[in-house]
């Protein structure tokens, strides 16, 4: 009995604060939906949106309904509907005079009813504080290429207890209405404890906390859209940090350890989500790359006015202090000289933040807020390195947080014609699965929608060309969202966003294309492919990359461009080159790939006909091993069937590292899913590297990829061409060659000679067994891309544990897991500078072979009962 009783009482204290809670939400908080009905409604997360007309008084407003819905709008409320003023009105709402609030205005500039808001312009006033002024929501969506635009205002107490937000259409455009779809008015705490310090005048500080804020930005650096239901209880979004970053340098992300806790200490939980915390970017863990570089974001604001930067910050990863230590610039000022979080907080897990004040003066070009880290030598940290787990910033001002409305590039503009065109040519809206696009040129349009990624500061003068690097575009405000876009509704709005948001994918414009490779000058030319010549180029003042720049007259190269694209922004593995972006503009078109240190597989195998010694056998394997991830990935990773159709050691590209990736999708095929376990389509390829089967049948499988890549095992083992015409008949080709020698067991005699006595021979049988599978005349005897990952795998273990322990690998078992992280995306600064060569596309190492004896290769070719 006992026992019920307490528990009852216990039940009922534990409700009181829950009650009281919901009580003073209810006087607190106004989530209205503008021009809802009596019973109001909720959007996506399930958020109770109530009608405004209770708190409307005063001028001439009518309610309507938005003609079309954008397939990017997450939820119908509030956006859908909207409340329009054709004269000054305003919203009465009772507030604590003594409180600070925050202020969410929602604006989706749709056609409402006879009103079009190309035509809307207005001021937005709280008690008097001019927050938006001259606005069009309609220039400001299409700047920043989203559907609609969320404003988020905190007030500090206004001494009053009603809010009047007043909504008047400006006077200076005829027929001007004003429009807001949704209003949040929610009494919030305290966030500014100190007064923070202004950057450059270390001993002045500024009175924040008296002040009215507009949020500009707010990102969860290294991590993920968080939505305003999993804020820490003050329903703010945080942003991906991608878009923002500088520079192909984007560091590397981390995510705190399951086993570690973050530790709030004193610090209130709603300063920010431990999601934030838990995730951060840093520069990498290459030293002297690190010292070469700033990790830098760079923001778009509104000049002459005074910013508020919150950095968040907990290292849940050291121990201790003077691990890393870091400078931080803002606006190329140091605002703080050692960063050191450990130093600050004491302990691994805990977190901390830190505020700078910043003013952004109006000078040419001043416009950005740039915020950037550097490693910081002078007390000898352990690693040099610097991090970041969030950013926010806000506009501080007493009366007036408005600003100019932001001015579409001219790309963009060209680009929403495009997609326009495209739509209307089709009849359909924007409401493709991203995967089921294929060529054409509608499908260009499809993925350069993908791709949009572009905020041209500096105004374009044709023929003149810019220092300027294109930055990303500045997406506050936008709805990316890891979350949504799986529910299997992914549309090409919320898609583009997403992959923009990821950074997937970069446009360039053709002046930078011109300025990176010195015009495309001819000493660039680092190769020549069937799309067309592949440049070395450099962007971002520093960062080498390999330019594919398509040949106008070739009608293939414009489909293989397509291809690459799509398939490219799409595929992220560490074993596939990526790609960096891509350029377009008019007839010419150009891809934008990492640039590989050690160029292609063959060129460490052999020059000409001749072997050359530079890599191990333990090197050979492990870049094999490496290529046949990458393709095991294409083959099943996607989520189609992707068959490469044209493995070939040109096509296998080395980084720093050694690490094998595979290059050049260029002829790519999506397979089986399309065409009953095949696809049939004309002969493509490279000789010497064609399955039979397929050049018999016309059938393409993926094991037309494991037959060609058994001729690359041959070729690391052997060190000689696919093809060589100059040998004597039975020779020219590798695979008949070789084959021969493995039945007769003579295979010791074709080696490598600078391998000769130095591979296992358990392991040289393995491979000679593994490789001599793939290239089975039927396509059913060749291993998998999993079975033969498994071989080769064995092969390396044999050889380097002197045969006796076998692989604890599982035969299904031993998809490196870390190699999906975003490792290519992720360590490109690692990239940076120090390369020597790369080459890409390689149709020309063929003709190069086998020039004069084409005939020979043709017969060889065309006759492939030859083994
Ligand atoms: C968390 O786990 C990792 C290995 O998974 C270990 O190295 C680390 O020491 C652990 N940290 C804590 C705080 O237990
Ligand atoms: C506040 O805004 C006004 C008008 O834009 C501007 O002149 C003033 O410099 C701003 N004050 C601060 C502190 O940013
Ligand atoms: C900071 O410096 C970079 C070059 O180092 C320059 O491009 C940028 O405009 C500067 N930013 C500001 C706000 O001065
Ligand atoms: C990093 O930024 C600071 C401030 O703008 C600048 O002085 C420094 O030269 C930059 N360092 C590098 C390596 O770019
Ligand atoms: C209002 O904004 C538009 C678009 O940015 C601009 O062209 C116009 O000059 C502005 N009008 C005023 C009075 O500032
Ligand atoms: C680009 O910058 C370099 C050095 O920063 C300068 O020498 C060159 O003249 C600039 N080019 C243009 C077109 O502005
Ligand atoms: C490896 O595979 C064998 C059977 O194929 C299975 O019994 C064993 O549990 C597997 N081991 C691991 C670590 O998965
Ligand atoms: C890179 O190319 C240059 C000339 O094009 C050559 O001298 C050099 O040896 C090459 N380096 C490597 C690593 O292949
Ligand atoms: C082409 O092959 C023939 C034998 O098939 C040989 O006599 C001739 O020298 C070769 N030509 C070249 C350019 O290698």
């Amino acid at each position: 009995m006992t026992i019920y009783k307490s528990a009852c009482i216990l039940f009922v204290i534990m409700c009181i604060p829950i009650l009281l809670n919901a009580q003073s939400n209810k006087d607190e908080s106004f989530i209205l939906g503008c021009g809802l009905g009596e019973n109001g409604g909720k959007d996506s997360d399930g958020r109770q949106w109530n009608p405004d007309n209770k708190y409307v008084s005063g001028g001439n407003s009518v309610t309507a309904k938005a003609s079309f819905q954008d397939p990017s709008l997450l939820s119908e409320v509030p956006y859908m509907t909207a409340r329009i003023f054709t004269s000054e009105t305003t919203y009465k709402l009772p507030i604590q005079p003594d409180k600070r609030y925050w202020l969410r205005l929602h604006f989706y500039p749709s056609v409402y009813n006879n009103f079009n808001p190309v035509d809307s312009y207005f001021s937005v006033t709280a008690n008097g504080v001019t927050l938006l002024n001259n606005f069009s929501s309609y220039i400001t969506c299409q700047a920043l290429s989203q559907a609609y635009i969320d404003r988020e205002y905190s007030l500090s107490p206004l001494n009053s207890d009603v809010l009047e937000l007043k909504f008047k259409p400006s006077d200076k455009h005829n027929g001007a209405f004003a429009f807001v779809n949704g209003i949040q008015l929610i009494q919030m705490p305290d966030l500014l404890f100190d007064s923070p310090s202004l950057v450059g005048y270390p001993d002045q500080t500024v009175d924040a906390k008296s002040m009215h804020m507009q949020t500009m930005f707010r990102l969860n650096v290294g991590g993920q859209y968080i939505p305003p239901v999993q804020d820490s209880g003050l329903s703010r979004t945080w942003y991906d940090d991608t878009p923002y970053i500088f520079g192909a340098a984007v560091g590397v992300t981390n995510q705190a350890e399951k086993n570690v806790t973050i530790d709030y200490q004193a610090m209130p939980k709603y300063i920010a989500p431990a999601d934030v915390y838990s995730t951060s970017r840093s520069m990498g863990t290459n030293k002297d790359v690190n010292m070469g570089f700033n990790l830098t974001w760079v923001f778009q604001v509104d000049p002459n006015s005074m910013y508020l930067t919150r950095l968040h910050f907990c290292d849940y990863h050291y121990l201790q202090s003077n691990e890393i230590v870091f400078s931080i610039f803002v606006n190329n000022q140091t605002a703080q000289d050692q960063a050191d979080v450990i130093g600050w907080t004491g302990r691994q897990g805990a977190t901390t933040y830190k505020d700078y004040v910043v003013y952004v003066h109006e000078e040419a070009g001043d416009d950005q807020l740039w915020l950037a880290l550097h490693p910081n030598p002078t007390t000898k940290p352990r690693f040099y390195d610097a991090m970041l787990n969030g950013v926010e910033i806000f506009k501080l001002n007493d009366t007036d947080l408005s600003g100019p409305n932001p001015q579409p590039s001219d790309m963009m503009m060209e680009y929403e014609a495009r997609i326009r065109n495209f739509e209307d040519k089709n009849g359909h809206s924007r409401s493709f699965a991203i995967g089921g696009a294929a060529g054409g040129a509608a499908g260009f349009a499809l993925v350069a929608a993908i791709c949009i990624a572009v905020h041209q500061r500096k105004k374009r003068t044709p023929g003149s060309y810019t220092n300027s690097t294109s930055s990303w575009l500045p997406l506050y405000g936008s709805h990316t969202t890891g979350t949504k876009s799986t529910s299997g509704k992914s549309t090409m709005g919320s898609g583009a966003n997403l992959a923009m948001a990821q950074g997937l994918c970069r446009y360039f414009s053709l002046q930078e294309m011109r300025h990176a490779t010195n015009n495309f000058e001819e000493s660039n030319v680092i190769g020549v492919g069937g799309f067309g010549k592949v440049y070395k180029g450099v962007i971002d003042n520093g960062f080498k990359v390999a330019i594919k720049r398509s040949n106008p007259q070739s009608e293939q190269g414009v489909n293989e461009f397509q291809t690459e694209i799509e398939m490219l922004s799409k595929l992220r593995h560490k074993h596939l080159v990526s790609l960096i972006g891509f350029c377009e503009e008019g007839e010419e078109m150009c891809l934008v790939y990492d640039y590989m240190a050690h160029g292609t597989m063959r060129e460490h195998l052999y020059k000409g006909n001749k072997p050359i010694d530079t890599l191990s056998w333990k090197q050979r394997l492990e870049i094999c091993i490496g290529a046949a991830r990458g393709l095991h990935y294409l083959h099943t990773g996607a989520k189609y069937t992707i068959i490469h159709r044209d493995v070939k050691t040109t096509n296998i590209l080395l980084d720093e590292n050694f690490v094998a990736k595979v290059s050049d999708f260029g002829l790519s095929k999506t397979g089986p899913d399309m065409n009953q376990g095949h696809v049939s389509t004309v002969v493509k390829g490279s000789f010497g590297y064609l399955d039979p089967e397929y050049f018999r049948r016309q059938q393409l499988t993926e094991k037309s990829d494991v037959y060609s890549f058994g001729v690359v095992l041959f070729e690391a083992l052997c060190s000689r061409p696919a093809l060589n015409p100059s040998l004597p008949k039975e020779q020219v080709s590798l695979a008949d060659w070789a084959l021969m020698n493995k039945r007769k067991g003579t295979l010791e005699d074709i080696i490598d000679p600078n391998l000769k006595g130095k591979i296992k021979p358990e392991s040289l049988n393995k491979f000679a067994d593994t490789a001599e599978k793939c290239l089975s005349d039927s396509g059913l005897d060749r291993p998998s891309m999993n079975d033969l990952l498994w071989n080769l795998e064995f092969a390396l273990n044999l050889q380097e544990n002197d045969g006796t322990s076998s692989s604890t690998h599982n035969n299904s078992a031993h998809i490196d897991e870390s190699d999906f992280e975003e490792v290519n995306l992720n360590q490109r600064n690692d990239m940076a500078a120090h390369y020597k060569n790369l080459s890409l596309g390689s149709e020309h190492d063929l003709s190069h072979d086998s020039a004069g004896n084409s005939s020979a290769i043709f017969s060889q070719i065309g006759n492939p009962k030859g083994r």
